[in-house]
């Protein structure tokens, strides 16, 4: 280069200084193009600085521009081929300067580490599914597994296999919501349904409870809902008898509402089990004396039980004459309502935060 020049200066002294600031102009170029590729903006201020900078009217990319004017006619087009990929490649790095800008707001490349951190807000169980829990809890340490069925049941599950044929006026004790596509289901109206599809299987013996959601029909008030939760158990094996029951339900009492509670069985009717009873506790509020829990009777309702039927044995390919059992079924809200002080069986399903807070830590 050095040589070409002094023999430049010799033989046309004039075209040199354009030539020195052609060689010049690229240089500039190069470097401006290394000061762009490093450049970087964390927010729109240095986007725009960049802009005004390198592309406004009089930034870098325009000054250069205007230096092709002093270039010589036969090396324009090459250089102005260099100059306008300039052009480009300055554009390009402002759009996806703005881009990445756009994406990452200031304060997430800047975040203020003096802000207070976010509430952590810890949910907590629901109540029914604290009482449900307790309740299978006891039972497992019986060695009773658990057990679940579908909420939508067909009409031998939930009836017919559990010796309630149709028109049969036992029915007419569960108020049944229907499924309008297909009149042979329903939405359970108990948890026994699961007694069934355990028993279909074939494996004995069996020892399960079977927690669940049921439907009936009925006007919802503060004591009732069309949808509730039960706790379904199930006892079957050879030799197993009324008695087996008695202590099953007693342990289960004693460890759920305490030592001293009275327990009482009552005669009762149930068309799947035979003979029936329901059993109640002596009222855990007042105990016993009289209060408006057990309105005034110092007893408290708290499941329906008995020997399962040999029909339901056998409609279960049971054979009623080698296997005898025992079932029982109770509900969970209303032990939940007295556990928990919870006067409005609604409060259960209207989804308040106010009301499910207050269970945070509750076991
Ligand atoms: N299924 C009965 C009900 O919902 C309760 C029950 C279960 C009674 C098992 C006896 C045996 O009322």
């Amino acid at each position: 280069m050095h040589d070409f020049r002094s023999g430049l200066q010799r033989r046309w002294p004039a075209l040199l200084p354009y030539l020195c600031r052609m060689e010049q102009l690229l240089q500039q170029i190069e470097s401006y193009r290394k000061e762009m590729e490093d450049y970087q903006a964390t927010d729109q201020a240095a986007v725009e600085n960049f802009r005004i900078k390198y592309l406004g009217t009089k930034g870098i990319v325009k000054t250069i521009m205007g230096e092709m004017r002093n270039v010589p006619a036969d090396k324009k087009k090459e250089l102005g081929l260099i100059v306008n990929d300039f052009k480009l490649f300055a554009e390009n790095k402002y759009e996806s300067l703005k881009a990445t800008s756009n994406e990452q707001p200031t304060s997430i490349n800047h975040p203020d580490l003096s802000l207070p951190g976010d509430l952590l807000t810890p949910g907590s169980r629901h109540p029914v599914t604290l009482m449900k829990n307790r309740i299978v809890s006891i039972f497992r340490r019986l060695g009773f597994a658990v057990a679940e069925g579908p909420e939508i049941e067909d009409d031998w599950h939930n009836f017919g296999a559990l010796n309630l044929p149709e028109h049969h006026p036992a029915r007419d004790m569960q108020d049944t919501f229907y499924v309008q596509q297909n009149p042979d289901w329903v939405l359970r109206t108990h948890t026994s349904n699961v007694q069934i599809r355990e028993m279909e299987k074939g494996k004995l013996p069996i020892r399960l409870v079977m927690p669940g959601r049921v439907y009936r029909n009925e006007t919802i008030s503060a004591r009732s809902h069309c949808f509730f939760h039960q706790v379904e158990g199930l006892y079957i094996d050879e030799n197993v008898s009324f008695a087996d029951l008695k202590q099953t339900l007693y342990f289960f009492v004693k460890e759920m509402y305490g030592k001293d509670v009275k327990v009482r069985f009552r005669p009762s009717y149930f068309p799947f089990t035979e003979p029936s009873a329901e059993m109640d506790v002596s009222c855990f509020i007042c105990g016993g004396v009289g209060c408006n829990i057990c309105k005034k009777t110092g007893w408290v309702e708290i499941l329906g039980c008995g020997m399962v039927h040999p029909n339901v044995l056998e409609n279960c390919n049971i054979d009623p004459n080698k296997y005898t059992g025992f079932a029982f079924g109770m509900g969970v809200e209303r032990p939940a309502m007295l556990k928990y002080g919870i006067n409005d069986i609604r409060l259960f399903s209207e989804n308040d935060v106010r009301f499910l807070k207050q269970f945070t830590g509750a076991i």
